[in-house]
Parts: structure tokens; sequence; C-alpha cells
């Protein structure tokens, strides 16, 4: 179905998170034209990451129990983690996109492991759209045009550090991800 029927979604979202989406899907669309994606499925998931980004914490709680989300102990601590897979989950109830659109949505607060193109293509272009700033984003911002698995790899151990300076614990999909491609698992 047409993606227009979540306008009213996107247009109740404030002036700065509708720039910051529409920045994050005109970056997949560049990322997609070089990494051999679907462009609109890439702009797709860029302009809907970010859907149910400012719900409340109890109304998260809420449309994930309606979507029937797994509601882990992070999430029951930090509702916000929940902002992909709502969006995502009222894509799929509107038959809006695909699985990959879905995957990537899912998990681009914190990453995963075992993440398709698309996925790792969202997690960086939210981290590193022209309207973020911090020292790293240009030279990952470049580099994820020749690769994105190192991209996302500088972009999780930017994240990383990060948190720790800020004595937080990283969410274990984040570990999870971490983990793989510092084995250098990541094909
Ligand atoms: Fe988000
Ligand atoms: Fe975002």
């Amino acid at each position: 179905m047409n993606p227009d029927i979540l306008l009213p979604r996107f247009n109740r979202l404030s002036a700065h998170r509708q720039g910051h989406s529409l920045r994050v899907a005109d970056l997949m669309v560049d990322l997609a034209k070089v990494h051999g994606l679907d462009p609109v499925a890439a702009h797709l998931a860029g302009w809907g990451h970010d859907l149910a980004r400012e719900l409340s914490r109890a109304e998260l709680l809420v449309e994930a129990e309606r979507c029937g989300i797994a509601i882990d102990i992070w999430a029951r601590q930090e509702p916000v983690l929940l902002h992909g897979p709502v969006a995502s989950c009222w894509l799929h109830a509107h038959d809006v996109g695909d699985m990959d659109v879905y995957e990537a949505i899912d998990y681009h607060t914190t990453g995963g492991p075992n993440l398709g193109v698309l996925a790792k293509a969202l997690f960086i272009a939210d981290g590193v759209e022209p309207g973020r700033d911090f020292a790293a984003r240009e030279n990952i911002l470049r580099k994820a045009f020749s690769s994105l698995d190192e991209a996302f790899r500088d972009l999780l151990e930017e994240t990383l550090g990060y948190l720790s300076q800020r004595g937080l614990t990283p969410h274990p999909n984040m570990m999870a991800a971490i983990e793989e491609v510092t084995q250098g698992g990541n094909a």
C-alpha cells in the first residue's frame, strides 16, 4: 500500500524530527544507489523509522502491547527502545514496506547481530545524517559509501564509547552486534 496512509503520523511529528527523518531518507537513497539496494525501500525505512519516536513512555507501552511486541526488562525500563518496533508495526499493519524495511526499523536504535544490508544502512544513516554533530561523523559517513560493514563497525564502536563515557550499559543487541563485527564475522 501507499506510504501516504502514514502521512498523518508523520505530520504529527515535530519539525525537528521530520527534518531528521527526511535527511535520513535522503541519505538512505544515496546509500541505496551505491550499494545496489531498492531505493524505494531505503527511502521508506528512513522516512518511517522515527514515526513513533514522540509517543510518551505510556503510549509506547500501550502500542507495543497492542502490536504484540515482546516487552523485555530493558524496554520496560526505557520504553523509548520500543519506538522502532512500534513504527514497524504501524507500517506492517498498513501493508507498507517489506521484511527488510521492518527489520531495519526494528533495530535502528540498538543495531543487532546478523542484520541485513538495509538495516545496517539505516543504523548508519540515522547516526551520521548531516544534522548529527560529533567528531567522527563525517569519516563514518564517507566510509558508508565504500563499506557499510566498516561504517557499521565504526559507528557501533563510537556509540559504545559514548555510552561508556556516561556510565550507561549498552543494550544486549548492541553488544551482540559489536561482538559480531569485532570477530570479523561480518561478511
Ligand atoms: Fe529512532
Ligand atoms: Fe532517528
